[in-house]
């Protein structure tokens, strides 16, 4: 990430902190009209839910200059996924509805290179996160091979 980057997501993210719980509320909309069948991973109060996914990303915004430093949780966060039936294809749709809502919440201010410093951001996390969820299967099947 570039600083410029990082200086991008941090502007843009302030500006949807305050509307946070709408933003969560746009965001589980989309996602489910994007794939209703990921309606069924979700037990808990979907409010709840998305203050935690915002809470999750506003952790990671302001971590972006030091991002390595929380590898380990966010690959702990993947391999949690894969218990609530998490496959690798969902990141791609949770992107998607991702950056939608960010274009519905910004309007004029989500310009293409915000879009791309998140869309960096987003995947970075993601891949992360598949990769946490990989080795730990991998290190389940060992364990009963
Ligand atoms: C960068 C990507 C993602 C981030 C930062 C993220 C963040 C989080 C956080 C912080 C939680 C709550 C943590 C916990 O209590 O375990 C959570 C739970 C959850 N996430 Fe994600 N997530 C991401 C991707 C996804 C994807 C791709 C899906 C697929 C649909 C997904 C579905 C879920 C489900 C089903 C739960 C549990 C909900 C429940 O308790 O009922 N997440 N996520």
């Amino acid at each position: 990430m570039t600083p410029q980057e990082i200086t991008l997501i941090k502007n843009s993210f302030a500006k949807v902190a305050p509307i946070a719980d709408q933003a969560a509320a746009i965001f589980y909309a989309r996602l489910f009209e994007l794939d209703p069948a990921l309606r069924d991973l979700f037990q808990g109060d979907m409010k709840e839910q998305g203050r935690k996914l915002m809470t999750m990303l506003g952790v990671a915004v302001n971590s972006l200059e030091r991002i390595e430093q929380l590898v380990p949780a966010v690959r702990q966060l993947g391999l949690k996924h894969a218990g609530y039936r998490v496959r690798e294809e969902h990141y791609e749709t949770v992107g998607d509805a991702l950056l939608w809502t960010l274009a519905k919440g910004l309007g004029a201010e989500f310009t293409l290179d915000t879009r791309i410093a998140w869309g960096k951001t987003y995947w970075l996390l993601a891949e992360t996160m598949k990769a946490g969820a990989r080795d730990g299967a991998a290190k389940a099947a060992r364990a009963v091979a």
